[in-house]
């Protein structure tokens, strides 16, 4: 599928080498995206708290060469060469040459860090395909001075989704939705956009502290597990759930109703592991320390009458959600109970951010 604008016509000026530097940030996404069509295209609507700590730093050098038929490229994460990321590379290159035609005009060299842990079981695709897709956008904009800064953003967004779907939900902050929903104006199955509507300040800078309770790789990927939502015997229920669910956020966003938002927050994690417990092949990604926190939590919940809940990525480990302003009890509640369950003790205290930001460079 092509989608004309972002399609450039013809580059202003040449330019020979240079280097750019970005980082983004990982999000957590509040109603989620399990299923997808063609081209990346999500089957629902989803929306996410672009995280703050939990970041991909990301430098791309590019020197101008003979144009080649391949992609010429190396990465480097962490300082080490990593042939075995190459692969999803080029397959991301491949998908975005109509929207970037100077990549085969260059030697690229991609040099990435993550400031979690890489084996902390946390999805680092939709940080790192969003830093990429940044840098890519400095070169358009070197090579096409006059784009505007919106442009940008929504290109690098339109970009990261053709990497990894969610990573377009990593661009920007505090609140992103991407996929098309009526009551969301300006929402779009092609790129992510800041949620638009009034949001509560309850929801300002929101706590998420994310429990590792398995840190190994995940058994499934995300792309395997989407393409099981198709002919799933659920997946139009499913799909019709996110989107009731996220009209119903709007409100509670608006409000600031905790209740209400705890319920949709953790309704969608649990069905979005019920889809993958009930596809074929079926798979459980919880492990039961998963389910032991989200006991404890429920325990804690019912006693102290405190807004905390949890969510899950296609994952084991746990991301629990609650407001600033009750920080130091949950908190302690954290430490005191549920870190017990975390591989090594590990947790990685993180909050909502507010979106990637461009580095300057190291002379
Ligand atoms: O971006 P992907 O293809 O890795 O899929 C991510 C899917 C979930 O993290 C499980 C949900 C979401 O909306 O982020």
């Amino acid at each position: 599928m092509i989608v004309e604008e972002f399609v450039p016509k013809k580059y202003l000026q040449p330019v020979e080498s240079g280097s750019f530097k970005w980082q983004s940030p990982s999000n957590i996404a509040l109603v989620k995206y399990w299923g997808k069509k063609k081209h990346q295209i999500p089957a629902n609507p989803s929306v996410s708290f672009t995280l703050d700590h939990c970041k991909t730093l990301t430098q791309l050098d590019f020197q101008k060469k003979k144009p080649g038929s391949d992609f010429d490229f190396d990465i480097f994460f962490e300082g080490s060469k990593k042939e075995d990321f190459k692969p999803k590379i080029n397959t991301f290159f491949k998908r975005i040459e109509r929207y970037c035609p100077f990549l085969k005009e260059y030697s690229l060299q991609i040099h990435s860090e993550n400031t979690f842990p890489h084996s902390s079981g946390i999805a680092s695709s939709a940080s790192g395909m969003s830093a990429l897709a940044l840098c890519l956008m400095s070169i358009e904009k070197k090579l096409n001075p006059n784009i505007s800064a919106e442009f940008f953003i929504k290109k690098a967004s339109f970009l990261s989704r053709l990497g990894s779907g969610s990573a377009c939900r990593s661009i920007e902050g505090e609140l992103v939705v991407w996929g098309k929903h009526q009551e969301i104006k300006g929402s779009s199955d092609f790129f992510g956009i800041p949620y638009p509507n009034h949001v509560h300040t309850n929801f300002k800078n929101y706590q998420d502290t994310i429990l590792l309770v398995d840190k190994g790789r995940k058994e499934v990927s995300s792309s395997v597990g989407h393409n099981l939502m198709h002919g799933h015997p659920f997946a139009e229920a499913r799909f019709k759930q996110a989107g009731r669910n996220l009209a119903d956020l709007n409100s509670v966003l608006a409000e600031g109703n905790l209740e209400e938002f705890i319920k949709i927050v953790e309704n969608e994690a649990l069905s979005l592991h019920s889809m993958m417990m009930s596809s074929m092949p079926y798979f459980i990604l919880m492990k039961p320390d998963t389910l032991e926190i989200i006991n404890k939590i429920w325990d804690f919940r019912r006693q102290s009458s405190l807004p905390v809940c949890f969510t899950l990525d296609a994952g084991a480990n746990v991301h629990v959600l609650y407001p600033e302003k009750d920080k130091y009890e949950i908190f302690e509640f954290i430490k005191n109970e549920l870190v017990a369950y975390c591989e090594n003790g590990q947790y990685i205290c993180d909050q909502v951010g507010s979106g990637a930001i461009q580095l300057p460079m190291d002379n």
